[in-house]
């Protein structure tokens, strides 16, 4: 198939990798890809956010298929530009990635349609805010309504710390403010041609930049799959309460959602509850989610993209686990420093069972430079969470950043 996957992240890198894995040989392009996707497929300057430019890229190379990677160009209606000349697209379109875009709108959709998830109350001024912030009392919990790259939430004991994150994005457009909720968390991928949903297997995300869960959150600094400890019939149970459900409200209101439905949960004493929704593959999630799928992934794109996922088969995943870890540059997430050399990836890549997906990356005369905040993943399978995280951190360790940051305790708690 001729393929062309829309993104510059370790997402759009692991999933290029799945792609060249299958045994049918694909012509992948990406747009714009990054310094490591461009070692093993052609990579073409457009800009990933012009539904004009990515259709019209499209039609001219006969592309059989495009795959969104990132949330803003599916907020921005690039799906619903490809869809529109007649080229399958895994990704919602703009309506239906509102879903992600918009904090209230996902609210709005789950109370529809009877979806377990924390009580919320929209803020557009600051006595709102602060009302809400009383109400629904500490720990407090402080939302942007839009997009704010992994940066938008804060949880915090502290009252003042939530009143000003709230005044902060209040100039942005508003803010919810959420009831607290306490448990493990879990992200859960479902494939959905616009009626019916397929699990992939669940993983679990580290948000918060620092071993322990301290420290700021980010886009996300490691992750695990599959999950040992999820309660028996965990997907089966989200499949009927929250990802279904979603699916035919969104089919119900004309916006059909077509594409990946990403349901970050927790599992509270209570049961299950959505904390959010985003509408593209998570990342790193992906990176550990991806390497254990045995089922060919583009097969299973395209016929989410193409309304045919009823009556097929769950994915098949290999018994393997797998752990990534991700790289990030010295300040990250406030402030990264970048242009500094990285050393060392082609003998990370060497140890059994790992592979480098690059993020923010530079080709330089001898090798590559961080140019952003989350550089790489390390990614590592094996026969068990001891072996993948060894894995990992042997080949971490082979890397050279200057000031470079990791956790040292991804999936930790599952050996
Ligand atoms: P979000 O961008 O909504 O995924 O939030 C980022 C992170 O903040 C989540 O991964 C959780 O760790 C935390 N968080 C968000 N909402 C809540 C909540 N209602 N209760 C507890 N933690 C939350
Ligand atoms: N890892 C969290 C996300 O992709 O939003």
């Amino acid at each position: 198939m001729r393929i062309l996957v829309i993104g510059s992240g370790a997402r759009e890198h692991a999933i290029i990798t799945a792609l060249l894995r299958e045994e049918v040989a694909h012509e992948i392009t990406a747009a714009p890809g990054n310094a490591g996707i461009a070692t093993v497929v052609p990579t073409v300057a457009l800009d990933p956010t012009r539904g004009d430019v990515v259709a019209d890229y499209a039609v001219d190379n006969d592309i059989e298929l495009v795959i969104i990677g990132p949330e803003a160009p599916l907020v921005a209606g690039v799906a619903d530009a490809v869809r529109r000349r007649g080229i399958a697209v895994f990704g919602p379109g703009a309506a239906a990635a509102q879903l992600e875009g918009s904090k209230a709108f996902a609210k709005r959709i789950m109370d529809a349609a009877g979806v377990p998830t924390g009580r919320a109350v929209r803020a557009g001024t600051l006595a709102e805010a602060e009302a809400a912030i009383d109400e629904l009392g500490s720990p407090y919990v402080v939302k942007a309504d839009g997009l704010a790259a992994g940066k938008g939430v804060i949880v915090t004991d502290d009252r003042a710390a939530a009143v000003a994150h709230a005044e902060h994005y209040l100039q942005q457009g508003g803010v919810l403010v959420e009831e607290f909720l306490a448990g493990q968390e879990v992200s859960l991928f479902m494939l959905s041609d616009g009626h019916t949903v397929v699990p992939l297997s669940p993983a679990q995300d580290y948000k918060r930049i620092g071993d322990g869960d301290t420290g700021p959150n980010t886009g996300g600094m490691g992750a695990y799959s599959p999950l040992p400890w999820a309660p028996e019939g965990f997907v089966d149970e989200v499949i009927r309460t929250v990802a279904e459900p979603t699916i035919r409200q969104l089919a119900a209101e004309q916006t059909p959602f077509i594409g990946l439905l990403y349901c970050g949960l927790i599992v509270t004493e209570q049961g299950i509850r959505v904390i959010e929704f985003n509408a593209r593959f998570g990342d790193p999630e992906t990176q550990v989610v991806l390497p254990r799928l045995v089922t060919p992934l583009s097969e299973l794109l395209f016929a989410a993209s193409t309304g045919q996922l009823a009556g097929r088969p769950h994915p098949e995943f290999s018994a393997d686990v797998a752990v990534t870890v991700v790289l990030a540059s010295e300040g990250y997430p406030d402030t990264p420093v970048t242009g500094r050399a990285l050393t060392g990836l082609d003998e990370a890549a060497a140890v059994e069972g790992v592979s480098i997906a690059h993020a923010a990356t530079a080709r330089t005369a001898d090798g590559f430079c961080a140019t952003g905040g989350r550089v790489l993943s390390v990614v590592a399978t094996g026969s068990d969470f001891a072996q993948a995280r060894a894995r990992a951190y042997e080949a971490m360790g082979r890397i050279g950043l200057e000031g470079g940051q990791y956790r040292t305790d991804i999936a930790l708690r599952v050996v």
